[in-house]
């Protein structure tokens, strides 16, 4: 086990499975410790946080729904805490993950779609970012990255409108933000995966699955755990001269 992020805090927002589950195990191999969030799986977070201990690693799992501003302000409040308040109140290491998409064409879309993308994808990186910059700059360091999409630089395909301006808006916040948390030792990136073999994409078998591996450079999907090698590279003391950087990890599906 490589230790370049011992002695850290770090949150993985919506680690209970795919993406996140993959840079909670990733983060703790590489010494951090790691807070594993879900929304409603406790039983799946605590098999990751399991699956880390077994591994040698340490970490903890905290529930909440980064829907609403409760959920949000509920995750904040536990962060003290975390570990037996051993980091008295540090975060060194933030990842926004957690992140939701509603398939079809705009125009059957819901009144409620906006909120459905922009409460979880947007709104709860925004806050939770903003809580854990104030500790970061208090610290003298810190890493905040955000898990955008390919679909934030580019729309290669219709019937995800929402979703690509939910993430166009993270990426948007990712730049802006580094450019007032440089100067503190602080950086904010991004890694914008494409096409990950998870519960949220679309499945095998499916038009979309085939469409998808169409547009993929390297003809597959990526495994969760080639998203979570580019955030252990941004979250790592070696990253601090890259800051307002969206990394799309993609198979060169926007290439
Ligand atoms: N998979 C892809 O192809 C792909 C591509 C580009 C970008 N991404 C981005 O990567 C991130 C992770 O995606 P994924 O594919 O790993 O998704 P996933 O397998 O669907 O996992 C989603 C995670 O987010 C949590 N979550 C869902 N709703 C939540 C809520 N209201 N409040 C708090 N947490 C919530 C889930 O917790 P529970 O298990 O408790 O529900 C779960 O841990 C997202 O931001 C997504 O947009 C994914």
């Amino acid at each position: 086990m490589t230790q370049a992020l011992k002695g850290k805090l770090a949150l993985v927002t919506g680690a209970s499975r795919g993406i996140g589950a993959a840079i909670a195990a990733r983060l703790a191999r590489d010494g951090a410790s790691v807070i594993v969030h879900y929304a409603s799986s406790s039983e799946r977070a605590e098999a990751v946080v399991k699956e880390i201990r077994d591994a040698g690693g340490e970490a903890e799992a905290v529930g909440s729904n980064l829907s609403t501003l409760e959920g949000v302000r509920s995750l904040i409040d536990s962060l003290n805490a975390a570990f037996g308040g051993r980091f008295e109140g540090r975060l060194d290491i933030l990842v926004n993950n957690a992140g939701t998409v509603e398939y079809g064409p705009f125009l059957d879309s819901s009144e409620t779609s906006y909120d459905t993308h922009f409460n979880l994808n947007v709104r709860a990186p925004i806050e939770l970012a903003k809580d854990a910059a104030a500790r970061m700059v208090a610290a003298g360091w810190g890493r905040i990255i955000n898990v955008g999409s390919a679909f934030g630089e580019a729309a290669p395909l219709p019937g995800v409108t929402l979703y690509i301006a939910s993430k166009f808006a993270l990426r948007g916040f990712t730049r802006g933000l580094s450019r007032e948390l440089g100067k503190y030792g602080v950086t904010v990136n991004a890694v914008q995966p494409g096409p990950i073999d998870t519960e949220l994409a679309p499945q095998p078998g499916t038009e979309d699955h085939a469409t998808m591996i169409k547009l993929a450079s390297v003809g597959r999907f990526g495994k969760p755990a080639e998203i979570a090698a580019a955030v252990a590279y941004l979250a790592s003391p070696e990253a601090g001269y890259t800051t307002g950087e969206s990394l799309t990890v993609d198979g060169g599906w926007i290439a």
